[in-house]
């Protein structure tokens, strides 16, 4: 069996930079390169500062500083990368297709198939291309099709490896994965393929962590665990509503209900709904490959964990405007958090652009404070939905860059984030900077209700009367 020397990673994006700085710090006999065709991207990446590395993830910057220079690369010189190295990882992103067949909910492969061309344009030895990026159930065969008829007679062997780490605990999701996922063909080189790549995860991870399947059941297995995922979420975002209606807790149903042990604890909290590049562009795949199967009920019914979530968003700023007596026109509305979870800077999807988005149709003058999130990210956030004019979309909203800011003379206070900070605040002076009576809706349930209903809060806080 073949040892790998050199990795090259195209896309240096959320998973192919802190993945391959995790590779790079654990296998110290491999170099990798990782390379973008964003210069702004790679120049971060090689930042003196490591506070300017492009992705915020606990414990990446230690990382990088570890291995950077030494057998950690970052380039913009993708040619090159791909011509030295032995193993060659495609993790790029795969957005929801904006336009035609497919439009709003299969995946976009436009970026994946150049990646594939130039491969085939690069390569002049034998190499082994890794799918990273989650990509519908059989892309690998699309990717070695354009492999095989425009290569220079090179051998390629495709696996599908895809990506469990969860943003904000990518670090430790990489160091201590739960399993490694290895698809691939079941022939000779195959095999050969997949042992290779099981080697390099070897160097930190038990052998008995690395799973190797079928490529399309690696393929299909992603899409299904954040399907899975997601349907928790929904699941429980479904019944706060009702407990909302009844006397009862959702954390109180949630930590009965998790304790069964076929049923679990993790992903139960209910929340504003789940955000992130992952779940909801996976399940709509999902959706789409069912459908295009003629399976019409399964699509349907993954279909609706989407429609829980939209609804539990929508629900969440419904909310906000009939406690504000009907009317939040001109109104100021603090945001706490604009991320789509704690400890990351990570935004797409994030449940505080769609509730944002339906309190500005309303004209609310919104204030968003969020500890890691830039203001221009935030208005291309906004931008992107294109409901109103960027020039509008700056009247509306303003970001700051202290919380006591948002307060100040605030109608109501919306947590969209459940970063920890913001329990940590002096919410006492927050209640004398707002106006009366103080509304604070709690999206994340980070607060206790007494305590803030005692320093004279109204306090709603998802799943709970
Ligand atoms: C990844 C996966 O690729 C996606 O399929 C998965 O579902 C989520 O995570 P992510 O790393 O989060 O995507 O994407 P992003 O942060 O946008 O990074 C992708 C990078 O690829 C960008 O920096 C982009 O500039 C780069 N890119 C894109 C290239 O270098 N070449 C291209 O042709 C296209
Ligand atoms: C997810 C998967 O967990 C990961 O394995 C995959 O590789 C990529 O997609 P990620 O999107 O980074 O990871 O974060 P995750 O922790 O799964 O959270 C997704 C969303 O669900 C967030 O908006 C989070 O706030 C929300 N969520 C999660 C809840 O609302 N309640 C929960 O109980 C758990």
């Amino acid at each position: 069996m073949k040892k790998v020397t050199k990795i090259c990673c195209i896309g240096a994006g959320y998973v192919g930079g802190p993945t391959m700085s995790v590779i790079a710090s654990q296998c110290p006999d491999i170099k990798v390169t990782v390379v973008d065709i964003n210069q702004k991207r790679i120049d971060d990446w090689n930042s003196d500062n490591l506070d300017n590395l492009p992705v915020y993830e606990p414990g990446l910057k230690e990382i990088v500083s570890k291995s950077r220079g030494k057998n950690l690369f970052f380039s913009t010189q993708v040619d090159k990368a791909i011509d030295e190295a032995e193993m060659i990882f495609i993790s790029v992103n795969t957005p929801t297709k904006t336009y035609g067949k497919g439009k709003g909910q299969a995946a976009d492969l436009k970026f994946v198939e150049l990646c594939a061309r130039n491969i085939a344009k690069v390569a002049k030895d034998d190499k082994i291309i890794v799918e990273k990026s989650t990509l519908p159930v059989r892309t690998a065969s699309a990717i070695k099709s354009i492999l095989d008829n425009t290569g220079n007679d090179v051998r390629f062997e495709i696996l599908s490896n895809p990506e469990f780490l969860a943003e904000g605990t990518a670090i430790e999701d990489l160091l201590n994965a739960d399993r490694i996922l290895i698809g691939g063909d079941d022939t000779e080189s195959g095999k050969d393929a997949k042992n290779i790549l099981s080697s390099v995860y070897e160097h930190w991870l038990p052998k008995e962590r690395i799973l190797q399947t079928n490529v399309w059941s690696s393929e299909l297995s992603k899409l299904v665990a954040n399907a899975f995922l997601a349907q928790r979420v929904s699941s429980i975002n479904a019944i706060s509503a009702l407990c909302e209606k009844t006397d009862a807790n959702v954390a109180e149903v949630s930590r009965a209900i998790g304790t069964d042990s076929r049923i679990g604890p993790k992903f139960l909290n209910a929340s504003v709904g789940f955000g992130g590049s992952c779940f909801q562009k996976d399940i709509l795949n999902l959706v789409y490959i069912a459908r295009s199967y003629g399976l019409q009920e399964v699509a349907d019914y993954w279909e609706q964990v989407i429609i829980m979530n939209d609804y539990q968003k929508r629900r969440f700023a419904e909310h906000i405007i009939s406690t504000l007596y009907n009317t939040v026109s001109g109104k100021k509305i603090a945001f706490y958090g604009w991320a789509f979870k704690k400890d990351t800077n990570d935004t797409r999807e994030s449940a505080a652009i769609y509730v944002a988005d339906a309190l500005l149709d309303e004209q609310a003058q919104i204030v968003v404070y969020d500890p890691k999130v830039s203001k221009e990210q935030i208005y291309a956030d906004l931008d992107y939905l294109g409901t109103r004019s960027p020039e509008e979309n700056r009247k509306l909203l303003t970001v700051v860059t202290e919380p006591m800011e948002a307060a100040e003379d605030a109608h109501a206070i919306g947590i969209l984030t459940e970063w920890d900070e913001f329990k940590s605040y002096n919410w006492d002076t927050i209640f004398t900077k707002m106006l009366k009576p103080a509304f604070l809706f709690d999206g994340r349930r980070i607060l206790d209700k007494d305590t803030m209903e005692s320093k004279g809060f109204q306090y709603y806080k998802i799943g709970q009367s």
